[in-house]
């Protein structure tokens, strides 16, 4: 079977999401966020103080071009991962993407009480939204399919990709 991954901007609810397929469906569930942490023993958080960006980059990386080769997935990504457009497309090439849309409206009222973001730590957090979101979303459009999740339940996000499995599996 093939995997799921989810990407998207940070807060959009990738991880939640995530676990409630990965129960519905009996897929294992990564986040791979989590599987960066468990590698380098420290936060997302002290990768960046510490070993700056470009070090997180090659970490997260390695984890997903390594983890896409299980099967059974469903995979959450970091809101930066597919900025890397080698690792976009080795995800498209070995899984079904999904990307999770918010307006920025939604994602400021979900990040603005955020603090371990470290691609967040501006002076200005929504101009810093507002700057990520344009350079990012016309490359999370590349997904194979956007779900816009704006004033959608979990219940419903989740039934609608459940859907979009379904159809995609079955080819119809
Ligand atoms: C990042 C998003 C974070 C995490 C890191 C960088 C980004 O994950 O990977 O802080 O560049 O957008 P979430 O999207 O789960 O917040």
């Amino acid at each position: 079977m093939v995997n799921i991954v989810l990407i998207g901007f940070m807060g959009v609810g990738k991880s939640t999401i995530g676990k409630m397929l990965g129960d519905k469906l009996s897929y294992r569930f990564l986040d791979s966020d989590d599987e960066i942490e468990k590698i380098a023993g420290v936060s997302i958080s002290d990768i960046f103080n510490s070993y700056g960006e470009e070090y997180f980059r090659e970490l997260e990386f390695q984890v997903l071009s390594n983890i896409i080769d299980e099967a059974k997935l469903i995979i959450s990504t970091g809101g930066g991962a597919v900025m890397n457009r080698k690792l976009f497309n080795i995800l498209l090439s070995k899984g079904i993407v999904i990307h999770l849309d918010a307006s920025i409206e939604t994602l400021y009222d979900r990040l603005k009480d955020s603090n371990d973001r470290p691609m967040l730590y501006h002076d200005d957090l929504e101009k810093r939204i507002e700057e990520l979101y344009k350079l990012r979303r016309p490359i999370y459009m590349r997904a194979h399919y956007t779900i816009n999740t704006d004033g959608k339940t979990k219940e419903d996000i989740n039934n609608e990709i459940l859907q979009i499995i379904n159809c995609d599996l079955t080819g119809n």
